[in-house]
């Protein structure tokens, strides 16, 4: 006879089962499945059993590696000894397994406490398996594959060890002079809030503590993209509604998102530093965001309170910086010195510090930590050898890429071996590694990496003779200080020439073009000259590289320029004269694969640009979501332009071309009148009107007419990149709602979405022009 289960013996089943997946997850080491109120009675009950000493440890992080600032305030008291004595919140760049593991231990058995420590690591846009840097991930415009690189990153650095990554960096970067617009999503807030919010995803999962994730720190909070004159490091000077509307909003949506950690920035906004600001760490994080992570500082940004001439001395900066609601000093000891004496004086108070620290152990909690605080090193190779992660960057390189120019359809090559017999492959990055995995992709601990003169002569095999030249060396004319460090060996410079050196290798170059089928030249900057404390004044093809190109385009061959670069160059003379130009950006380890695919057609490009394009660098910030002048364009006479070059970038922003082509009509606003507060929906066809399948990236721009506040000229309000098959067609659908058509209003000093009337473009790029309206009536 069949027994019958009853619905008890179900229950039981289940819940046993249940038991086992949480057990097997707590036995993957990091997750857990506590509540929110049993995640803070955990570190409440261990709050009340803390020195002020050890609550202070929490709230510092420790150098990995030697740091100055930080020898100086603590003197002879070495990492070790900290962690063993009172513990650490937290210990950044320790690039050795073992060495985190050995800290590990040091914290977990040697402490009163055995609070374990969170190592943290810049791991930007992949660990091993270096990805695309963010700007060119964010020319994909597919946040989705996005998520999936930063999950693979995540994957890579939780198995060697890392729980914290110093990630997404999701600065707004108008200004192309200013060195770290590689390391963000370029200009708009929109696409910029897109590819936080997916990086936060990748690197998190959907909560904190899911398997094989790490935690996020969102930075620079904020406003570090507007330096004055695009150099790093100088002072922002961004007026509220501008911080509302432009800056903010991908730090928002990282936030949304659940981000758990963010960085507060280094440099002055509106005269006050971002380490100790106010106004960003308490009334926006925490007041109107009700952000509940923790904020480390930039590297000794407490420190630098004082060189801001904020702080009168190094004991000023850091109550200045802990009472704005900064929650972690980052390396330079600045808080182990003095927040204890603040406290025994009575300037702050135990209440604020255990404010302060509980955030930090509750991350603590919820990335599983306690149960399980070391790692497995043998699981190390296997990880990250996946050979599906390789193959992921090699898609995501293949996503990233924006074909610029393609004059007569040039490209794609043929690599039969029929029609072109011989490649010549120029200039000083085709056979580069290192650069092509930008600086923090160079820096971290990059496996293997396919050159782009690899690459292309494994695409064609031996059918085709491939010949590489490299040109002048390129190199900074002051030197990057990110060379020195003790943490960065695969980075350097390309060495200095003889004037004499250089020009032979200009000659060696131009005579192979001349004797080839097909020239491609990689042109561009090494990963140092676009990277943090890598601002320039100049936008132009540097050290002979534009002299180069034009003596190859003279010899009559057909030229490909592929640039590999962190941010838009000066190439104006190019874009006349070379018929094909693919921006390759830094696309990672398997950039010369990706480079390939496309140059030979293997993959169809549909990358579009993250950033306008200046005609020169007296052109920048340029930026298409401006406001209008008194005195616009089209104005008869006098008009805000300069009178040298046209007023127009030289590609806009989301502008990319394909092998194939596309049309977008049919235009249909559903709601032409609506009360404010209505969705609007919008409509469009795209169809592809070429011969081959590809993609290409939708885009939606609007702009209101009048209202309490000038508004920009265009906005874009939603995107989506689709893959059509020769001659199909497809409808898309946007929905305009509260979170769209709101704006900051400086003179209402609020959100607001007002009763007004609304122009609507869909098209390719931020200059479209089919053309729809709708009104909003109270
Ligand atoms: C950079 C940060 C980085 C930190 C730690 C600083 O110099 O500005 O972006 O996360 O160093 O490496």
């Amino acid at each position: 006879m069949r027994k019958r289960i009853t619905n008890g013996k179900w229950l039981v089943i289940l819940v046993t089962l249940a038991a086992i997946l949480v057990f097997a997850e707590l036995l993957s080491g990091q997750t857990n499945s506590l509540t929110d109120a049993q995640v803070q009675e955990k570190a409440s009950s261990l709050l009340r059993q803390m020195t002020l000493d050890e609550k202070v440890a929490q709230l510092s992080q420790l150098p990995g590696f030697s740091v100055p600032e930080f020898k100086a305030n603590m003197g002879d008291r070495s990492v070790d000894e900290i962690i063993r004595t009172v513990g650490a919140g937290s210990v950044l760049w320790v690039p050795e397994p073992k060495e985190i593991n050995r800290l590990q231990h040091l914290a977990v058995e040697q402490s009163r406490l055995h609070i374990p420590i969170l190592f943290g690591l810049d791991v930007i846009h992949g660990y091993h398996t270096i990805f695309p840097a963010p700007i060119a991930m964010a020319s994909s415009w597919d946040p989705k594959m996005v998520e999936g690189a930063q999950s693979v990153a995540a994957q890579e650095t939780r198995a060697a060890g890392i729980q914290w990554t110093f990630a997404p960096m999701v600065d707004i970067a108008r200004d192309a002079r200013w060195g770290r617009m590689v390391e963000g999503a370029g200009e708009d807030p929109y696409l910029g809030a897109a590819m936080a919010r997916a990086q936060v995803l990748g690197f998190q999962g959907e909560h904190l503590g899911a398997p094989d994730r790490v935690l996020a720190c969102v930075k620079h909070f904020a406003g570090y993209g507007a330096a004055d004159g695009g150099r790093d490091y100088d002072s922002s000077y961004v007026p509220e509604e501008e911080m509302w509307n432009v800056y903010l909003p991908p730090f928002k949506a990282a936030i949304d998102a659940g981000a758990g950690s963010l960085m507060s920035a280094y440099m002055d906004l509106n005269d006050v530093p971002a380490s100790g600001n106010p106004w960003l760490l308490r009334d926006v994080l925490r007041q109107a965001w009700g952000f509940k992570g923790f904020v480390v500082s930039d590297a000794v940004a407490v420190w630098s309170l004082v060189t801001h001439g904020y702080a009168r001395d190094l004991q000023d900066a850091v109550y200045k910086a802990f009472t704005a609601g900064l929650n972690m000093d980052m390396a330079s000891g600045s808080y182990l010195k003095y927040l204890p004496g603040e406290v025994q004086q009575g300037r702050i108070t135990m209440q604020q510090i255990d404010d302060a620290v509980m955030p930090i152990l509750e991350s603590k909690i919820r990335m599983g930590l306690f149960e399980h605080p070391y790692f497995d090193e043998s699981r190390i190779a296997t990880v990250l050898n996946d050979p599906q992660h390789q193959q992921a960057a090699r898609v995501a390189a293949q996503r990233s890429l924006v074909l610029l120019r393609n004059d007569k359809g040039l490209l794609p090559l043929d690599k039969s071996g029929k029609t072109i017999h011989s490649i010549a492959v120029i200039g000083p990055l085709a056979d580069a590694q290192a650069d092509l995995l930008s600086m923090w992709g160079a820096i971290v601990k990059p496996g293997p990496t396919v050159s782009i003169v690899q690459g292309i002569r494994d695409k064609v095999g031996s059918g085709v003779h491939v010949e590489y030249a490299h040109g002048p060396n390129i190199r900074r004319t002051i030197p990057s200080p990110f060379e020195n460090l003790p943490i960065t060996s695969s980075m350097k410079e390309q060495p200095e020439q003889s004037p004499a050196e250089a020009h032979k290798a200009s000659e060696d170059a131009v005579a192979l073009a001349r004797r080839s089928d097909v020239a491609v030249l990689v042109l561009g900057e090494i990963n140092l000259m676009s990277a943090e404390s890598a601002s320039r004044s100049s936008l132009k093809l540097s050290n002979g590289q534009e002299e180069l190109l034009e003596a190859v385009v003279p010899t009559g061959k057909p030229v490909v320029l592929v640039l590999v670069n962190g941010r838009p160059l000066d190439i104006s003379w190019a874009a006349e004269h070379v018929p094909a130009i693919l921006e390759a950006w830094y696309p990672g380890s398997q950039g010369g694969n990706g480079v390939a695919d496309v140059l030979f057609g293997d993959a169809n490009p549909a990358g579009h640009l993250p950033v306008s394009w200046p005609r020169s660098t007296g052109q920048v910030p340029i930026y298409y979501n401006h406001n209008l002048t008194q005195l616009p364009e089209t104005s008869p006479d006098f008009k805000s332009r300069y009178w040298d070059i046209p007023s127009t970038p030289l590609y806009p922003f989301g502008y990319g071309l394909s092998y194939t082509t596309f049309s977008v009509d049919n235009l249909k606003v559903e709601q032409p009148v609506a009360h404010v507060g209505a969705t609007i929906d919008v409509s469009a066809e795209v169809t592809n009107t070429g011969s081959r399948a590809g993609d290409t990236v939708v885009q939606l721009y609007i702009h209101q007419r009048a209202g309490s506040a000038s508004r920009p000229v265009r906005q874009l309000k939603g995107f989506e990149r689709v893959n059509l098959a020769p001659g199909a067609k497809q409808t898309l659908h946007f929905k305009l709602g509260k979170d769209e058509l709101q704006f900051w209003s400086p003179i209402k000093k609020q959100w607001v979405v007002e009763p007004e009337q609304f122009d609507v473009w869909v098209g390719e790029d931020s200059a479209a022009k089919l053309h729809g309206e709708f009104r909003l009536t109270e």
